[in-house]
């Protein structure tokens, strides 16, 4: 173990709590670099479920220091409910929690410009998660948000009132409901109250972490393809979510880090609108008539897919991914025929990237090629040479297709449900 960077390769839900959780065992510290709480990462212990939106999924063994980065823009009252949500459940919420100075705040009014901007789009809208991502980011980039110390600081309420009053008159502009300061300012207060404590500089702890010699894993959320810049634009996020973003959001520098690992579906599937080349009802009603691939934070069913191999050749590139951990082997297990996309057509040319214009996307065709299935239960296999041939197949296809090595295949979503080739 050294110090790894975890990113999605795909569209996000890729199984990064799960692998997270896996990987936590062997991690000194955990760290979240960018997103916020529209990130929902599942992990299981034992029977019981949580799902982690801002808190690191390391929260779940009790010695690992958890810290929320700067690179992550933070709704204290969603931090407040999270930290109270896993106490209820017995997890302990304190020292093992350090949250940014820098971080940026997110406000009601961000989740009700989030909430204009999508009803203005219309049939385009992004299909956000509504948690006011995008607008929080917004005033980082320019330069007029609020940061965690902001919460601490005497002056909060002036700030906080020159905020609203600017986001109001935008509010208003955009035919949005105004917000009301008083409220919010109670709100965020007691907030305050609690996270006060946990509200430190990362950089520097991270630092001394580094000193210490300690294994840090950075927790990547949502996923490549959702990436500001990488991304379907502007079907994406409003953050960095490729493996760069784990340096910028932590303070952490390039050169101490020693792996990539890059998590993805044996399929793909995608929440929101956007392109979705290799997009198919047969895996959809396949996994959804298994009450699987709804969405850990909004509940909405999430679109399905064949493995897209040009997605994640380009994002073991853009990451530097050394590694893949495939999930959710035992969604296919059904099947007879499974299809892999390896490349696509457009006007009768071979094409082995994804196109950053939508309409090109939208022309290219996926072309298959096509795996026999296994039709064997998968997910009480522990060993590689448990897997059916099939199966072992499939997965040294998909390695090779992403030029990464596999590293972990996931057959549940429970720890022991883990292969380590
Ligand atoms: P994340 O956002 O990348 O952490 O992924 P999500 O938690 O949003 O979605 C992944 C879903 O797949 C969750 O419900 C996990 O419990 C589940 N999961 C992860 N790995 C496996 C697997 O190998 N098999 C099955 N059946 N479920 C899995
Ligand atoms: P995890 O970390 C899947 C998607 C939304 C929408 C787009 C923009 O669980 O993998 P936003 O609210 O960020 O402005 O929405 O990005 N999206 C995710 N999809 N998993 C996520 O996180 C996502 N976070 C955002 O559905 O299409
Ligand atoms: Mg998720």
């Amino acid at each position: 173990m050294a110090n790894i960077i975890l990113v999605g390769a795909q569209l996000g839900d890729e199984g990064k709590g799960k692998v997270i959780d896996v990987l936590t065992e062997r991690a000194d510290v955990v760290v979240r670099t960018q997103g916020g709480s529209n990130a929902g990462h599942t992990v299981f212990v034992g029977p019981q479920k949580y799902v982690l939106h801002l808190i690191p999924s390391g929260i779940l063994r009790g010695k690992t220091q958890c810290v929320i980065g700067n690179g992550v823009v933070v709704d204290p009252v969603a931090l407040v409910r999270e930290i109270q949500d896993l106490e209820r459940l017995g997890v302990r919420v304190n020292g093992n929690l350090r949250i940014s100075e820098k971080a940026h705040m997110v406000l009601p009014y961000h989740r009700e410009l989030d909430a204009c901007a999508e009803k203005l789009k219309g049939k385009q809208s992004i299909g956000t998660t509504r948690r006011g991502i995008g607008p929080a980011y917004a005033d980082k980039i320019s330069r007029t948000g609020l940061r965690m110390l902001d919460l601490l600081r005497r002056d909060w309420p002036l700030r906080l009132r020159e905020q609203v009053r600017a986001s109001n008159r935008l509010l208003r502009a955009l035919g949005g409901k105004p917000v009301s300061l008083a409220p919010i300012e109670a709100e965020y207060r007691r907030a305050a109250r609690r996270l006060r404590p946990l509200i430190v500089d990362t950089v520097q702890l991270l630092h001394d972490a580094l000193d210490e010699g300690k294994q840090m894993l950075f927790e990547g959320a949502q996923g490549s393809y959702l990436d500001i810049d990488h991304g379907t634009y502007p079907y994406v996020t409003s953050s960095n979510t490729t493996a760069g973003g784990a340096c910028t959001g932590s303070g952490v520098p390039p050169n101490r880090i020693d792996k990539v690992i890059g998590v993805m579906k044996a399929y793909t599937t995608r929440v929101g609108g956007g392109p979705l080349p290799t997009e198919d009802a047969t895996i959809a009603d396949l996994l959804h008539g298994m009450g699987r691939e709804f969405g850990a934070t909004t509940g909405r069913a999430r679109r399905c897919g064949w493995f897209d191999a040009v997605v994640t050749r380009q994002a073991a590139r853009i990451n530097g991914i050394d590694e893949i951990a495939v999930t959710n082997l035992d969604g296919l297990d059904t099947l007879s025929e499974i299809k892999v996309c390896t490349h696509y057509a457009l006007a009768g040319r071979r094409l082995d990237r994804v196109p950053a214009d939508l309409d090109q996307l939208a022309a290219c065709k996926p072309v298959y090629r096509v795996f026999p299935g296994w039709s064997k239960d998968t997910s009480t296999a522990r060993r590689w040479n448990d897997l059916p041939r099939n199966a072992r197949a499939y997965l040294k296809a998909l390695a090779q297709l992403s030029g990464a090595h596999l590293a972990m295949v996931s057959v549940g979503p429970a720890r022991d449900q883990t292969i380590l080739p």
